[in-house]
């Protein structure tokens, strides 16, 4: 039977690079969908970034851009590194799109029907120098409990407890460093108590892991909390109908993207998205998710979906996380990898094979561990794999122009090869992928196994084992066939290459019981190098390189051509007097500094605001930047440029006392 199926991959958020932590996600559930494409079923592959909240509303303002202007360019990157490693969304859309506005309010206005939503008071940290509500994470003080200095409001990073902001001793806002107070406001509740019901027939082992139906007892036994869906202006997301200052929760609106992204699929394709969503649904939904996220989607989303009229997943898959070298990625040991930095380095596909033979069904961390990263490449793939189609090849070419027999007297190997595919099926349907890297290069063991006990190099020698050679190569190349279907949801990129030099159309799951006869096949061609142990420090450098200021970055990487003396003479550069020096009124960043350039004033915005107080520049002088062109910002013209040393420090550039304002610096 044709199954109909959809299958998500968590939203990543819009605020940070691709890395390989979330590879781990994206690379599991894509070999998923390949194999569901491969059986010949209806599979459709969704996701979209996460783009709403705080973070990314100052990420947006630190960079002088729009959110919108961020999102779009994160969308960029972020599809372009999937892209890159062979994973293949049907869509990859956004959370701040039409469609999700409009599932968004539409689940809300059900859920008010529904008698579910509650409007309740709630106090909370204030910023009252930025005007803003402050999340938990943009609240820094010392820990109620071992009193280490600098933790953020939710959690300690030294002692591990968990606390109410409330709580923080000597609490300050991350944002505008000043003294937080509380402040009440009217917030939206989901009633999720009453869902309990619901909730406990819904989060079983049915629909979710052992471990994640244990977990979820456990937040049964503790009692279910209603949840704040609300959070008030300033926010970067969907303003909640009928309210002025209120816009939902980012949570809320990021699994309902989920709907969103298949609903533009839908349109596209001409498909029934009522088909995939309605109640009593005969298609099948499924949810990859890491662990960190299962509250949200084992209770919050089912509950959210049921009491709005759609149908609930039909299965919750959580993984766990991915350390390195047994540790957590470390931005200071270079182990916080990104995707991009990895693509420089090696083959994507061999990050791709190495998490599949560490995934299972489980919810347990896996670990790169770079010493069996590199001899699972080059000893399965490079050692074992490719090595067949290599050492075949040859002699095909050589005695056979290329062609495979027509006949076989013994098919055994390569019966004992089909045979295994149910079990190699199973282990993909039930994400044990682990075990079928395993059982496939058990097989691959045996393939290699027949040419050595065969010797075709010794077959070759003499005429009269003419035959005998044709019908080891053929059983070669026919089993390297197999072994490359079965290989496919996660090699995708070498198959490809496969099926061009086995001059055969895409190999699905059906082609697991047929055989290549009387058929040309091309001349082998290079599949896969292996990886040079340096390779690994190389990638751990790039990584450490990372966290220095990017300028510096920028300018190693790009070597700054030279100048000649007359394009240096088109700055003109000036000794300028700070004469006033005030902050700016909705910008925690940024001064407005009135310079005094002899003849003339100007007015210059400058990013210096958490380096120096207002009071200390005046007077002081600087070296401007004198045509350059003037910028229109938010709050008003900046008419040129001071000129400092440094990035994440700054240092400003002052000429020897003595200088007076106006002189031209040559
Ligand atoms: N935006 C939310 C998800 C919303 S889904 C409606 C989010 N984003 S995330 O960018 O932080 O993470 C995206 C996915 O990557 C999550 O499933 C998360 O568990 C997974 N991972 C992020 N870091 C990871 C590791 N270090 N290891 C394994 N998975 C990790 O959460
Ligand atoms: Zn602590």
């Amino acid at each position: 039977m044709k199954r109909k199926i959809l299958v998500t991959s968590a939203l990543p958020y819009a605020n940070g690079s691709i890395h390989l932590g979330h590879l781990v996600e994206y690379i599991q559930t894509d070999i998923w969908v390949r194999f569901q494409k491969m059986r010949g079923h209806e599979c459709h592959y969704v996701c979209a970034d996460d783009t709403h909240g705080t973070p990314i509303m100052l990420r947006a303002q630190k960079e002088n851009t729009t959110p919108e202007q961020l999102i779009e360019r994160m969308h960029t990157e972020h599809l372009s590194d999937f892209t890159q490693f062979n994973i293949e969304f049907d869509s990859y859309y956004s959370t701040n799109s039409e469609e999700n506005r409009i599932l968004a309010e539409t689940i809300f206005a059900r859920l008010s029907a529904a008698n579910l939503i509650k409007i309740r008071q709630v106090e909370q940290f204030y910023d009252p120098e930025e005007n803003m509500f402050l999340p938990d994470r943009f609240i820094k003080g010392e820990c109620p409990k071992c009193h280490a200095k600098d933790q953020y409001g939710d959690s300690c990073e030294i002692c591990g407890s968990a606390y109410d902001p409330i709580e923080l001793i000597k609490p300050r806002s991350a944002i505008s460093g000043v003294t937080p107070v509380r402040k009440s406001s009217e917030h939206y509740f989901l009633g999720l108590s009453e869902c309990a019901t619901f909730l406990k027939g819904y989060a079983t082992e049915t629909h979710l892991q052992p471990e994640a139906a244990h977990k979820m007892k456990e937040w049964f036994e503790q009692g279910l909390k209603d949840w704040d869906i609300s959070r008030d202006a300033p926010y970067f997301g969907f303003k909640i109908p009928g309210t002025e200052d209120k816009y939902f929760y980012v949570w809320l609106d990021a699994p309902i993207g989920y709907m969103a992204s298949f609903m533009n699929l839908a349109k596209r394709l001409s498909l029934d998205f009522s088909e995939y969503w309605d109640p009593g649904s005969q298609t099948e939904l499924y949810h990859f998710i890491g662990k960190d996220i299962l509250y949200f989607h084992a209770l919050f989303w089912p509950a959210t979906l049921h009491y709005a009229g759609f149908r609930t997943p039909t299965q919750i898959f959580a993984h766990g996380f991915l350390t390195v070298d047994g540790e957590k990625m470390s931005k200071s040991r270079g182990t916080f990898i990104t995707a991009r930095s990895f693509l420089d380095h090696f083959n994507p596909e061999t990050l791709r094979y190495y998490f599949a033979s560490k995934l299972s069904d489980h919810i347990e961390d896996i670990d790169l561990n770079f010493e069996n990263f590199i001899s699972r490449i080059n000893s399965d793939l490079v050692g074992k794999f490719v090595n067949i189609a290599s050492r075949a090849s040859g002699l095909i070419h050589k005695f056979f122009n290329g062609k495979l027999a027509a006949h076989l007297k013994d098919s055994s190997l390569l019966e004992t090869l089909s045979n295994a595919s149910s079990s190699i099926i199973a282990a993909y349907e039930g994400r044990e992928y682990n075990r079928a890297i395993r059982e496939i290069m058990q097989l691959t063991d045996l393939v290699n196994l027949y040419i050595d006990n065969n010797k075709p190099w010794i077959l070759a020698k003499s005429k009269d084992s003419n035959n005998q050679l044709h019908e080891v190569l053929t059983v070669a190349i026919n089993a390297f066939r197999l072994l490359t279907l079965y290989l496919k949801p996660v090699l995708p990129e070498m198959a490809k290459k496969i099926e061009q030099f086995l001059q055969i159309p895409p190999l699905s799951f059906k082609d697991s019981h047929t055989y290549l006869l009387n058929h040309s096949i091309a001349p082998y061609e290079h599949l896969i190098q292996r990886i040079e142990a340096n390779k690994i420090s190389q990638l751990l450098q790039a990584n450490k390189e990372n966290l220095t200021p990017q300028t510096q970055h920028d300018s190693k990487k790009k070597a700054i051509p030279s100048i000649s003396i007359e394009d240096f003479q088109r700055l003109d550069l000036k000794v300028a007097q700070v004469v006033k020096a005030e902050t700016v009124d909705g910008s925690n960043r940024l001064l407005k500094l009135t310079l005094d350039i002899g003849s003339s004033k100007k007015t210059v915005f400058s990013g210096i605001r958490s380096f120096y107080t207002p009071e200390s520049l005046v007077g002081r002088l600087v070296v401007v930047v004198n045509n350059l062109e003037a910028k229109k910002m938010r709050f008003g013209t900046s008419e040129g440029m001071i000129l400092a040393a440094g990035d994440q420090d700054i240092f400003l550039i002052s000429p020897d006392t003595g200088a007076k304002p106006g002189m031209k610096i040559q």
